[in-house]
């Protein structure tokens, strides 16, 4: 891994802190995503991107089964496989650290394929939603967590950001997400206000609470202002600007 890497997980891992789910969506979400779909009785649940497992774990207490969860951030994973234990789970959920590889996941072995805030198997999401589609038994659902424009982006916000406008849908767009003959949206679930408040505004807590709690750290004033400047964004554009949505197809 390299230095650059290194320094990104330590900075995400650190602003989430005790949070164990790692997107802004509220708690009740993933039982409202997953009430729209018509899954089979112990489903087997693959999650990419996983972070801690906690989306993962709601869908095995809800639905019955097993999961399998996996992500590259070694702190998000030990954090998860204690949330696993705790749940009593450790005999049906497995959560493994790594890449995800297409070529290291069984095709069309999957009940339910959740993917939230991460692409690991494309760099569009039409990419990532296909190869998605592949790894389902017939029948079977995906659940994409995705950004989507909320409106027109500012372009300085978009160069905060380094994104471009193409890199997220509208959220009309989020409505007719579709993998032909397989795949069609049946619920989309929007993260409220107050559930991005809650979440950028634990993130960003989290951080200035190690930063305070760690002044000889060599990273603590860096982090502090990257994490102080994140957030006045997020004031000043990403409130109105960015949205995040649960969207259950099958
Ligand atoms: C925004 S977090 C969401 C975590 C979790 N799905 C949730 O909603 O709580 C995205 C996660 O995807 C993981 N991730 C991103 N790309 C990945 C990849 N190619 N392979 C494995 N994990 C990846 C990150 O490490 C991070 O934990």
């Amino acid at each position: 891994m390299s230095a650059r890497d290194a320094a990104r997980l330590r900075y995400t891992t650190l602003a989430h802190g005790a949070l164990e789910v790692l997107d802004p969506l509220p708690p009740e979400a993933i039982g409202e995503a997953l009430d729209a779909l018509a899954l089979p009785a112990a489903p087997r649940i693959l999650d990419l991107g996983c972070g801690k497992g906690a989306l993962l774990i709601a869908a095995v207490e809800r639905l019955g089964g097993e999961g399998r969860g996996i992500d590259l951030n070694p702190a998000f994973v030990a954090a998860g496989r204690a949330l696993v234990a705790a749940h009593g789970l450790a005999d049906r959920v497995a959560l493994e650290l790594g890449e995800v590889r297409a070529d290291a996941l069984e095709a069309g072995a999957w009940d339910l394929v959740l993917c939230v805030g991460a692409r690991p198997l494309g760099r569009t999401l039409e990419e990532n939603l296909t190869a998605l589609a592949r790894l389902l038994r017939p029948g079977g659902a995906v659940l994409l967590g995705e950004g989507y424009w909320r409106r027109a982006p500012d372009p300085d916000y978009l160069a905060l950001l380094g994104a471009g406008p193409e890199e997220m849908p509208s959220r009309a767009e989020l409505d007719t997400l579709a993998v032909p003959g397989r795949l069609r949206v049946r619920r989309v679930i929007e993260a409220s206000t107050a559930s991005w408040d809650a979440y950028e505004g634990a993130y960003l807590a989290n951080m200035l609470a190690f930063c305070a709690a760690h002044p000889e750290d060599p990273d603590a004033a860096a982090f502090e202002a990257r994490a102080r400047g994140w957030y006045a964004a997020y004031e000043r554009w990403g409130r109105d600007t960015l949205g995040f949505a649960l969207v259950a197809l099958s």
